[in-house]
């Protein structure tokens, strides 16, 4: 079969395509047949910093979607020829992946295949960042970072949704303000002085909810901008900044939360309750209309054109790789 392999961690040059024997399940396992394959700015840290891998070569890609090719022993909740879509821990830029059955999701009655690769991993974290994690309640308000981005793109809609009073979002540049402001903001804030932004824009008193996936400085201005009782999400490290720490002396004096989400984490500690937070995502955004747009599709053995692409900070919306004819 065809892949991309990172046989070195570097630059996007890195991904090389490669032919590789075709992967077979073992108990519990299912291989699918892989059409597109979803671009995560993890696959990014996957290649340049060795994120989430144990051992090189790795093939990245965490989403996917396509038909199922065979089950392994014990597999009865999908059949050979249906269509589904998948959370993988790696091994999604492939022309088949394996998966572990807990994994693999009945592709929804009426949705392609190409909207159902864009969201395995995107909508289930979204709609934990607010209502499992971030406790959205109605009449709050909330900022979140990467606005424009995959995971950007829903949170506006599923915070809106969530009955948020006021969504702010940052961006990095002004040319993806238009396009957030579309997703559900209602508000787009440009530049690195976002708190003092989002302080102003609500009369000095704070947002409730901080959703920030960049971490370092960007996490201590999520803090700065929440209101008494506020509470920050991490969800990300895109500056590779070192790891944060909150204690009494950050929190209590206005009384701020801090929590943290990481959707591989839980599917790999608890495929349960990946289930059960797939399907109420996926309920949640069938009952909305929440959707996450895809605004980049490249072949392949071009997945290194997708990752310069998702670095540049210029992209918006969701990247797919075109993995084989449907
Ligand atoms: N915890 C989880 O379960 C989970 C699941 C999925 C994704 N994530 C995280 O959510 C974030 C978004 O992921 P995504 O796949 O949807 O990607 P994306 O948002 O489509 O693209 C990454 C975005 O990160 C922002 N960014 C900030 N600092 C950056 C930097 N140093 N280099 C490049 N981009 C930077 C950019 O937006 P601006 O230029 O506008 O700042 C860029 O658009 C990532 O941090 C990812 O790791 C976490």
């Amino acid at each position: 079969m065809r892949a991309v392999v990172i046989e070195e961690l570097g630059g996007p040059e890195r991904l090389t395509p490669r032919e590789l024997p075709a992967p077979a399940p073992g108990p519990g396992e299912v291989a699918v047949d892989v059409v597109w394959a979803g671009v995560n700015f993890a696959d990014v840290k996957a290649r340049s910093v060795g994120y989430r891998v144990e051992a090189l070569p790795f093939v990245p890609g965490l989403e996917v979607s396509g038909t199922v090719r065979a089950v392994g022993a014990g597999v009865d909740t999908v059949a050979v020829g249906q269509q589904v879509s998948a959370l993988l821990q790696g091994g999604g830029y492939a022309e088949t992946a394996v998966v572990p059955a807990a994994h693999v999701f009945a592709v929804p009655a009426g949705m392609e295949l190409r909207t159902a690769a864009s969201l395995p991993a995107v909508l289930p974290t979204g709609y934990a960042l607010i209502h499992e994690v971030g406790r959205l309640r109605a009449g709050e308000t909330v900022l979140v970072q990467g606005a424009a981005g995959a995971v950007g793109s829903v949170l506006g809609q599923l915070a809106r949704q969530a009955g948020a009073e006021r969504v702010f979002g940052v961006v990095s540049r002004e040319e993806k303000a238009k396009y957030a402001l579309g997703l559900g903001y209602d508000e787009i804030l440009v530049g690195e002085d976002f708190d003092a932004q989002a302080r102003a824009a609500t009369g000095g008193r704070g947002v409730d909810l901080a959703l920030d996936p960049v971490g370092g400085d960007s996490w201590r201005r999520s803090l700065a901008a929440l209101a008494r009782y506020g509470r920050a999400v991490s969800f990300g490290n895109a500056s590779d900044a070192p790891a944060w720490q909150a204690g009494f002396a950050d929190l209590a004096p206005r009384a701020i939360g801090v929590a943290a989400f990481s959707i591989l984490g839980l599917a790999a500690a608890d495929p349960d309750r990946l289930r059960v937070l797939t399907a109420a995502a996926f309920d949640f955004a069938a009952a909305h209309a929440i959707a996450v747009p895809v605004t980049a599709e490249f072949d392949l053995a071009a997945a290194a054109e997708a990752h310069r692409l998702l670095e540049s900070r210029t992209s918006t919306g969701k990247l797919l790789l075109r993995v084989r004819q449907e």
